[in-house]
């Protein structure tokens, strides 16, 4: 057996502060694309001669040929084990429990989210570290630096093994072992949440319906709750991961989820739904012809956390991205601990849960999550709310629409204008940023407004400052409107506007967000003059 060392130049591939690499499929077919940038990966990394690697991917097209490239790869490079998920699929929260049970120096997950897949979809690999988390910046940082000397990586000269069956095998001197996606991340849940209580939900009648989309979380959902929690066959739709994701988008939302929302609005629908992303991190949850936004979503597993087992000794406290409504902050407020507000992306969480800090964390843009792993957990989120509603034998609109009369009603909603010319976005957001001084303590549309500024975050852990994170309009009642450019999208740019008006009056909370945001959204469109700029008549995707 021989390690071959091959010539690669150095590849312009990765963004610089990402921490991983996403690209379309046919680029990550040219030779040595891979290759280059996972030893750029290993490279970057010290000590890890003898250590255990965790691999998997959400099962989209190239997934099963990188892994065979990666295993090669780590065993030239001189790692001791690889574990890997059985068919080379792991989800992106079992990828992070796998590493933090396995203590393995860190994992490499192929995935694009919630991107479509398929030949001519998208690709992507992501570090993570040995907490279970993506990479921090001073890691991705010299990745990107490797990337741009990388001379030629190493891979050994053997033929595939086989990660169809599980068990284990050595290779060149290292031992692959290909593991049940499933079963570490199952046993965890068992731990977390009450399953004979789930489990007598289920058997007195109560019908759900997950939509896997096609993508990895099919067999995470088809084991658990179909299997270990004894919902009827049928559940899960969508549930064997497929290359392409059966042509679809993998997003869980109102939009590409729309077979589920048509089914949870009919007349004799379900009383629960869910759904889940490509690599299983996000998640959206229904009830009963009623939709439940990501923000509340987060709130009211924070105000129930403690009749859940996982978490019946109370939060340490709870963490939100900015953009995300204020709902969580007066669940906090009541709870009497802490609220803490960061920029969006989810390594900011990553800091705080570590540290013991934060139990509960959350995202508008479907992500919820906690300290069990260091990912959002798609999956988690939805048997969090089944024991939730097992315990308290309520529906889903009751539990929310309870919880806005406790604490009011953070009505919300996200617009997004979507490849517009990136020079104009810039500009937009640049103007807000010099007018500040002009909205603070004035009044916008009949509005006072309260304070005006682009936020900034100081990590309360390693103190590193994080600026110029979103425009934030904060009025006196406390209403809201932010700006801020996606760090994520492909084509041009794309501008979110997030819109937030609080609803304290019992009587006037069942509006639709539509009506109870319009004033909001035309005082936004005027402030930053999104219409006359883009020329633009009504944002691409509300939700
Ligand atoms: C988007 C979401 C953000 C999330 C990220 C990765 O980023 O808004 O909350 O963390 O995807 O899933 P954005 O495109 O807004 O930069
Ligand atoms: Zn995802």
């Amino acid at each position: 057996m021989a390690t071959l060392t091959i010539p690669v130049t150095p590849f312009p591939g990765q963004k610089p502060g990402t921490s991983g690499l996403r690209k379309q499929v046919p680029v990550f077919q040219q030779p040595h694309y891979l290759e280059a940038f996972v030893q750029s990966v290993f490279d970057s990394l010290a000590d890890f001669q003898g250590q255990t690697l965790v691999l998997g991917g959400d099962g989209r097209f190239l997934n099963l040929q990188a892994c065979q490239t990666i295993v090669k790869m780590a065993a030239a490079n001189g790692f001791g084990r690889v574990v890997v998920g059985r068919g080379g699929l792991l989800s992106t929260p079992a990828a992070s429990c796998v590493i933090r049970k396995r203590k393995a120096f860190g994992g490499l997950i192929l995935s694009a989210s919630h991107n479509p897949g398929g030949p001519d979809g998208d690709f992507g690999i992501k570090y993570n570290i040995g907490a279970g988390g993506p990479a921090p910046e001073k890691v991705t940082e010299a990745i990107y630096a490797h990337t741009q000397q990388i001379r030629q990586y190493r891979i050994s000269d053997v033929a595939d093994v086989r990660l169809d069956v599980l068990g284990e095998a050595t290779l060149d001197g290292m031992a692959v072992e290909v593991i049940d996606p499933v079963a570490d991340y199952a046993l965890l849940m068992q731990t977390l949440f009450d399953f004979d209580r789930i489990r007598a939900l289920f058997r007195s009648g109560f019908r759900m319906q997950f939509d896997a989309m096609h993508a990895i979380t099919g067999p995470y959902a088809h084991a658990i709750l179909e299997g270990i929690l004894g919902a009827p066959a049928g559940t899960v739709r969508n549930g064997t991961p497929l290359p392409d994701f059966g042509g679809g988008h993998p997003d869980p939302n109102m939009v590409h989820a729309h077979e589920l929302v048509e089914a949870l609005y009919a007349a004799d629908g379900p009383d629960f739904g869910a759904a889940s992303d490509g690599d299983g991190d996000r998640n959206m949850v229904m009830g009963k012809g009623f939709y439940v936004t990501p923000s509340d979503s987060l709130a009211v597993l924070a105000a129930n956390a403690t009749l859940v087992p996982g978490y019946r000794k109370g939060l340490a406290g709870v963490a939100r991205s900015m953009p995300t409504s204020q709902a969580v902050d007066r669940v906090a407020e009541q709870l009497g601990i802490a609220c803490y507000e960061t920029p969006t992306g989810w390594k900011f969480f990553g800091n705080l849960l570590d540290a013991g800090m934060a139990t509960l964390c959350g995202e508008e843009s479907f992500g919820t999550g906690s300290d069990h792993v260091r990912e959002k957990d798609g999956l988690w989120a939805v048997l969090f709310w089944l024991d939730v509603l097992a315990a308290r034998n309520e529906s889903v609109r009751t539990v929310v629409e309870q919880h806005w009369r406790q604490y009011g009603r953070n009505v919300y909603a996200r617009h997004d204008w979507e490849a517009i010319d990136s020079a104009v976005a810039e500009r937009l957001v640049a103007d807000l940023r010099t007018r500040l001084h002009e909205f603070a303590g004035h009044r916008i549309g009949g509005h006072e407004v309260a304070h005006a500024d682009d936020f900034a975050y100081t990590d309360p852990v390693d103190g590193s400052v994080s600026t110029q994170q979103g425009i934030r309009i904060l009025f006196a009642d406390g209403s809201r409107i932010v700006y801020r450019l996606s760090g994520t999208g492909t084509a041009g740019a794309t501008l979110r506007v997030y819109l937030e008006r609080f609803e304290p009056n019992p009587a006037r909370q069942a509006v639709s967000a539509d009506d109870a945001l319009r004033d909001l959204a035309a005082i936004a469109d005027e402030l930053a003059g999104i219409r006359a700029r883009t020329g633009r008549t009504a944002p691409d995707v509300v939700t």
